[in-house]
């Protein structure tokens, strides 16, 4: 099996990209660096408890130090983050991120996840993002994407569900759902 080498993962990963919601609301979208680790944890803070629970399957309210380099100090390659900001907010702040991660045993399958703040939820964003990461998945060799999910995570479900047309779910018992999804499709 052959990947594409560091140098053009590297190079795609260093892209910004500039987007519109369906609204229009202009949305960058960047890889994620190791100086957003005081970002990602201030959007942490500000999520709903709903959303926290739906993201991380538990309560959370902060990372540790190990949690937040491994989330922002990312090769890019097996294990690819990507974050949004909106560039009219005066602060410049995290409003969604979304990562995948391949798995060892099986390279061309990545564990998938992704967040939007809670004001941005439901004028598209996540699926904006969802198809950027689908896009650089692809492009790294990355054929399936595996997500846990809370089986009632409807705006989850709908999302994954756009970026294919082959899903297969298992319900793996207390509520939760394992979802695999081919890229290609
Ligand atoms: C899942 C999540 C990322 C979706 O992001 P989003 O920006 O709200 O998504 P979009 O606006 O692009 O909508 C995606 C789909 O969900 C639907 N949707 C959005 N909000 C919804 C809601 N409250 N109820 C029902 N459907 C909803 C949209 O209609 C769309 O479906 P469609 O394309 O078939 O019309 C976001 O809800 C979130 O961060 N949730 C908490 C974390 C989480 O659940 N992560 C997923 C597991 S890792």
């Amino acid at each position: 099996m052959t990947y594409p080498t560091q140098g053009p993962a590297r190079a795609r990963n260093s892209e910004r990209v500039l987007r519109r919601l369906p609204d229009g609301a202009p949305i960058l979208i960047r890889p994620i660096r190791a100086d957003d680790k005081r970002m990602l944890e201030n959007g942490l803070r500000h999520l709903s408890a709903e959303s926290v629970q739906r993201r991380f399957l538990t309560p959370k309210r902060s990372f540790s130090r190990a949690e937040l380099r491994y989330l922002t100090e990312v090769d890019g390659r097996d294990h690819v983050a990507l974050v949004a900001e909106y560039p009219g907010d005066p602060v410049r702040r995290l409003i969604a991120a979304a990562r995948f991660i391949r798995l060892h045993a099986d390279p061309e399958t990545a564990e998938a996840a992704i967040v939007v703040a809670d004001p941005w939820q439901g004028r598209g964003l996540g699926s904006l993002l969802a198809r950027e990461l689908a896009a650089r998945a692809r492009e790294l060799g990355v054929r399936r994407f595996t997500a846990t999910m809370a089986s009632d995570n409807v705006p989850a479900h709908r999302l994954l569900a756009r970026l294919t047309r082959h899903l297969d779910e298992r319900h793996t018992g207390a509520g939760v759902s394992e979802v695999l999804l081919d890229l290609a499709a």
